[in-house]
């Protein structure tokens, strides 16, 4: 049978919530992942170093025992951020970014930033003290077309504020599009970019297929054929400027099966398995460990990790659902078939 050991990975981009689904889903990515970057936009967003490091004791309590995982904790850019609590999130080893979303953008934006240049200060202040910015890569501007948001927001915003904090880490989070590929290949060594597994196996098809599919929608939207092309050229190229982050994004199955659905797709607990068949559609197989388990821990300068995973190619039903009735989540692929399975 053909199986597959990699160094074990890590989920550069996940929400894992709180309360009822943190316990859920936690699981799920404690067992497939070393370490993960929590994604801080909850209700109230995550903005200081106080509140990360709370978040993060309830998250250690859902692991479950026997699992070794590791939270990253981000905090959440607002227009009230202070130096000095950037100042006291580089300097926590629990804090390992912040999060930029345009106010409006997404799922919990609504505290981000509305005025991006206004930010300028704060980014310096990351620069200074050495930690990354991630970024949601989208403009808010209800006139653009929903398909043409990131690569906009790439001209409007990126391109200066890689050039006006060369020494700013730069993690464009979730691309989507062929420009976002390239703009990150032809920046410096200080701009990196996670791709999700729904981007490297779905277009937009996917959301239509017979009907409107909600567990397939997320944000960024899924794109045209070309652009998921560049983005599994650019996953499977060995460039470590590319790496795995799921943006796993639960919500429950009424809160996605509704006239007004919530963007993000649960992939939390076939993740790997979806990366595995993305790289082996193009057989690149021998890219996965790169992807998954290097490059993105030598952006956030930490260590590798030790120890291993091993994945069989085994055919195996998704279920249709997790949780308990209080918070039932469906996963993307639910009653369909992967076949990859994490031994
Ligand atoms: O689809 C998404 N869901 N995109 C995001 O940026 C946020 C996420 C969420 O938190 O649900
Ligand atoms: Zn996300």
């Amino acid at each position: 049978m053909k199986t597959l050991t990699i160094t074990r990975p890590d989920d550069w981009h996940v929400h894992v919530r709180t309360g009822a689904i943190l316990k859920t889903v936690l699981p799920h990515t404690a067992k497939q992942f070393a370490r993960a970057i929590i994604m801080p936009n909850l209700k109230p967003p995550v903005t200081t170093v106080d509140q990360a490091l709370l978040y993060r004791d309830e998250i250690l309590e859902a692991v479950p025992t026997g699992l070794d995982f590791t939270p990253l904790m981000t905090l959440y850019l607002t227009a009230a951020t202070t130096e000095a609590e950037i100042k006291k999130a580089a300097k926590s080893e629990h804090i390992h970014a912040f999060k930029l979303y345009p106010a409006g953008a997404t799922t919990h934006s609504d505290s981000g930033v509305a005025d991006i240049k206004a930010a300028y200060p704060l980014f310096a202040a990351m620069e200074k003290h050495q930690i990354p910015l991630l970024i949601h890569g989208e403009v808010t501007d209800e006139q653009c077309d929903i398909f043409d948001r990131e690569r906009v927001f790439i001209d409007r915003y990126l391109v200066d504020i890689a050039k006006s904090f060369p020494a700013l880490r730069v993690v464009l989070e979730h691309v989507t599009t062929s420009e976002a590929v390239q703009f990150v290949k032809d920046a410096s060594s200080y701009v990196a970019a996670t791709i999700t597994p729904q981007h490297l196996l779905y277009n937009r098809n996917a959301l239509f297929g017979g009907g409107i599919r909600p567990h397939y929608y997320c944000l960024p939207v899924l794109k045209r054929e070309q652009h998921r092309l560049a983005l599994v050229k650019a996953a499977t190229s060995g460039n470590p400027k590319f790496f795995l982050g799921t943006d796993s994004a639960p919500h429950t199955t009424s809160m996605k099966e509704s006239s007004c659905g919530c963007a993000g797709c649960f992939s939390a607990p076939i993740a790997l398995e979806l990366y595995a068949e993305a790289f082996e559609s193009v057989n690149a197989l021998n890219k996965l460990e790169g992807f998954a388990s290097f490059h993105g821990a030598d952006f956030y300068r930490l260590p590798r990790n030790s120890g291993t995973i091993t994945l069989k190619k085994i055919s195996w039903d998704v279920p249709s659902s997790y949780g308990d009735n209080g918070a039932s989540i469906t996963p993307i692929k639910a009653n369909e078939v992967v076949s990859w399975q994490i031994q």
